[in-house]
């Protein structure tokens, strides 16, 4: 996925289009032109107040100066994505600055960044353009107030300062995010709404955080100055929290995942299986036309999808022979063991339900809850079917891996029954077409060597499983069981 939480950072950063030569790029190119025409254009546009320039010029030799330096100053959201630290500054000068001085102490922050950094041509034009565009309509929407020089106010009533901040926060954000939400549209061929969507979801904090230090330091600015060397503290506190949280976010995604990979080193048959798992649940979301926020909720869930192996004693996840219906009781509950433990953790929550559920089936047979059809979470849908074919094509210690071929018969087979007829149909379809699908049968090959185990000590029950067969079933027990 692009970055294309990074919309509030007001630039394009990154796009699928710079990064392979593909047949949006021409629409790329003419959408680019005309931001570029209307950036330009929008410097004509009439100021909508007025005020002698000596009151305004500081402000304005001052913010061009500072939006050049914050510019520089990228600030991670914890979500994803990314924001700077100069909307403060853009903030600021389209309150205190007349249209088009405001819009041009703007872009030529961005443009400054944009050279220092030898952005390629196209991205620096959108970038510059494309602030030059939102700068001028937040000040246009500003004519609907007129200026916040007046303060004090003469009646008293500061209250109304409230209506500029918000005519600039909801211009500013609103083109900016719109502008570059066509970008990701063009070149992802995705819904502008859902692009929208996805970029509020990372990016909505930060932005009301630097806007309210933006609408600080004009207000700041008028009275004195000199004080609006105290917003440079909430400034970088807020940028050092946000920091903190995406960094503690990483850790602790890093830390439950490492678990989930001991769970399946335990078993040399499973090694590396959630990890392929994750990956080809992902694209078969992605084949499925889920949205990408589930996409990634998926393919997070189906990371640790068997992370409640962890509660399995080794005799039963590595018993070469059938198991008792306790012990098979016992394995079952990995799916419940998983679901508890990713409940109590805030950032895997969401996808403890797909881990809960992913060996029901289709017609309700299933476990630990015996639902069917869609009342079976589509997060947990997906994974079952993309599991089953991992299991169905690895060695287990009761028996050796069916050829891809087979197993896409049986999964083929189980459709309707045991999986959605819908999933499996995409699932057949993604597995005819080329792509990067990691096949468990050839990591069975190839795993001889396996230097990442030798990282992780193995329990000394890990041994080796023997050649000893469980009873066979239609479908493989593997993918309806563990
Ligand atoms: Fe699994
Ligand atoms: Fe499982």
């Amino acid at each position: 996925m692009p970055e294309v939480q990074t919309v509030t950072e007001q630039h394009l950063t990154d796009s699928p289009a710079y990064a392979r030569r593909d047949s949006s790029l021409p629409r790329l190119r003419t959408y680019v032109g005309i931001v570029a025409g209307l950036g330009v254009a929008s410097l004509w546009i009439s100021p909508t107040w007025t005020a002698p320039s000596e009151i305004w010029l500081p402000a304005f030799v001052v913010l061009t100066m500072l939006s050049i330096l914050l510019e520089f100053v990228i600030v991670p959201m914890p979500a994803g994505g990314s924001f700077s630290m100069a909307t403060i500054s853009h903030v600021a000068t389209i309150l205190l600055v007349p249209a088009p001085l405001a819009a041009a102490s703007i872009a030529l922050s961005v443009l400054v960044e944009q050279i220092v950094r030898s952005a390629p041509l196209l991205k620096a034009t959108f970038n510059v353009a494309g602030m030059l565009l939102t700068a001028s309509v937040a000040s246009f929407a500003m004519g609907f107030y007129g200026t916040v020089w007046q303060v004090p106010s003469p009646t008293g009533s500061e209250l109304t300062l409230l209506l500029p901040f918000a005519l600039v926060a909801i211009s500013y954000f609103g083109v900016n995010a719109l502008l570059l939400s066509i970008v990701f549209a063009i070149t992802d061929h995705r819904p502008i709404v859902s692009v929208l969507r996805d970029s509020a979801r990372g990016t909505l904090l930060g932005e009301l955080a630097t806007t309210a230090i933006g609408a600080h330091f004009a207000l700041i600015w008028v009275i004195e100055p000199l004080l609006v060397v105290v917003l440079a503290v909430p400034a970088i506190v807020i940028a050092r929290s946000f920091d903190h949280i995406r960094r503690l976010n990483t850790e602790t995604r890093g830390a439950v995942r490492s678990l989930a990979e001991i769970v399946d080193h335990r078993d040399a048959t499973t090694f590396h299986h959630s990890e392929r798992v994750a990956a080809n649940a992902a694209r078969l979301a992605r084949v499925l036309e889920l949205p990408e926020p589930e996409v990634e909720l998926i393919e997070q869930a189906a990371s640790v999808h068997d992370l409640g192996k962890i509660g399995v004693p080794d005799l039963v996840l590595l018993k070469p022979g059938p198991l008792t219906s306790v012990e098979m009781e016992s394995m079952r509950r990995h799916t419940e063991l998983g679901s508890e433990i990713l409940t109590g953790i805030r950032l895997f929550r969401p996808g403890a339900n797909i881990v809960r559920h992913h060996h029901e089936r289709w017609d309700g047979g299933g476990y630990p809850d015996g639902l069917a059809g869609e009342a079976i979470p589509v997060g947990a849908r997906v994974v079952a079917v993309v599991d089953a074919f991992d299991a169905m094509t690895s060695d287990r210690p009761y028996r050796h891996a069916l050829s891809r071929t087979e197993a896409l018969g049986r999964i083929a087979d189980g459709a309707g029954s045991q999986w959605d007829p819908r999933i499996v149909g995409a699932f057949l379809a993604m597995m005819a077409e080329p792509g990067p699908l990691p096949a468990a049968a050839s990591e069975k090959t190839a795993k001889a060597p396996q230097p990442a185990r030798r990282r992780r000590p193995l329990p000394a029950t890990a041994k080796t499983p023997q050649p000893a067969r469980r009873r066979p079933s239609a479908i493989d027990p593997e993918g309806a069981e563990a």
